[in-house]
């Protein structure tokens, strides 16, 4: 006599999912799967049955050993666990308090910076990373010769597209959107065919702004530069412009911030002033007066507005501010390195 297999493959699974224990689940293992089990002696004869007989009973018999024995198994872990936990729970242990987490050194001095310029009007813009040529270079006014444009120093992608290399490329998809009076700064990374070392990076970060309207001169330019150069290096620093060409500004200018490392001495302790090699200042980005063949690109009338840009990179600032020498911690994601930095 077969006794109903289907039934007995629903009884057991049941009873193991309800089984209390570890010591329950194993006489429920001896009972349903032991030696002298029903399910057992089912298998055992199944080459004495009318021969067809023998397909359907085996495959219901197969199956239900298959699922009885995986209910076993996910019981066991999940009474094993239950177990452990019962064991080593100690509720007058006091609790673990979560890990703080603590924005990157990065992030850190790119929100201080942008909450300086946001304070001075400054509006946050974004841009697509991957630009095209026309907003990373032509726009931009950099002329199809440009040394910028070669492959050597720019990555191109395989639809005639590009990895933005600077910011700027922000200024004219806003001038293309908005009229003048603009007021707009941008963050965000930025990408070069560098060979890369302790102070070059082919990843990297930038902070642009741009304000166009009329009247707005180079004083202008110079009191934002250091209003921002004082807010996040301190007070005490001060800013030297220094003639310089970019294609899109016209007069151009480099400018550079005390160092606040020696206060200008150029000497540490006697030693040379690794940041800023002695010479008491800080190389820091270029800026200038926004060239008319800018404007003429976006459709601003030139005449009637003028504006400054600015622009410069954000690990720059980042490794002055705390002593950092080597850019190329700042994407290795070690905890070790980013843990030092409380914000
Ligand atoms: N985009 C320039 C660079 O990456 C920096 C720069 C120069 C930005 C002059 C500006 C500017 O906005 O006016 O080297």
């Amino acid at each position: 006599m077969v006794p109903d297999i289907d039934q007995l493959h629903r009884e057991a699974v049941a009873a193991i999912r309800a089984a209390g224990d570890l010591k329950a689940l194993e006489e429920l293992r001896v009972h349903y799967t032991g030696r002298r089990s029903q399910l057992r002696q089912v298998l055992g004869s199944i080459g004495s049955l009318p021969a067809d007989k023998r397909r359907s009973v085996g495959q219901s018999a197969g199956r239900a050993q298959k699922d009885i024995e995986a209910a076993l198994g996910e019981r066991q872990q999940v009474l094993k666990l239950e177990q452990e936990a019962g064991d080593t729970l100690d509720v007058t242990l006091p609790g673990r308090p979560p890990r703080q987490g603590q924005p990157h050194p990065l992030s850190a001095t790119a929100d201080e910076l942008v909450d300086a310029l946001r304070h001075m009007g400054f509006a946050v813009a974004d841009g697509p990373e991957v630009e095209d040529e026309y907003h990373n270079f032509d726009a931009l006014n950099t002329p199809a010769d440009h040394p910028a444009r070669d492959d050597h120093d720019t990555f191109y992608l395989d639809d005639g597209s590009l990895l933005r290399t600077h910011t700027s490329t922000v200024q004219i998809r806003i001038m293309e959107t908005q009229p003048p009076p603009i007021r707009v700064l941008s963050v965000g990374r930025c990408y070069r065919k560098e060979t890369v070392d302790a102070t070059h990076h082919m990843i990297f970060h930038q902070i642009e702004g741009l304000y166009v309207d009329e009247g707005v001169s180079l004083a202008d330019l110079k009191g934002t530069l250091t209003a921002l150069a004082q807010r996040v290096l301190g007070e005490r620093t001060q800013i030297r412009f220094r003639p310089h060409f970019f294609p899109f500004t016209e007069p151009s200018v480099e400018y550079d911030f005390s160092c606040t490392i020696c206060d200008q001495r150029g000497e540490v302790e006697g030693r040379r002033c690794r940041v800023c090699k002695g010479t008491g200042w800080i190389e820091i980005g270029g800026a200038g007066m926004v060239d008319p063949n800018v404007f003429r690109h976006v459709g601003y009338d030139d005449e009637k507005f003028s504006g400054f840009a600015f622009g410069f990179g954000i690990e720059r600032v980042a490794m002055i501010r705390h002593g950092i020498d080597d850019i190329r911690l700042f994407l290795e994601s070690d905890m070790r390195f980013t843990r030092q930095f409380s914000s």
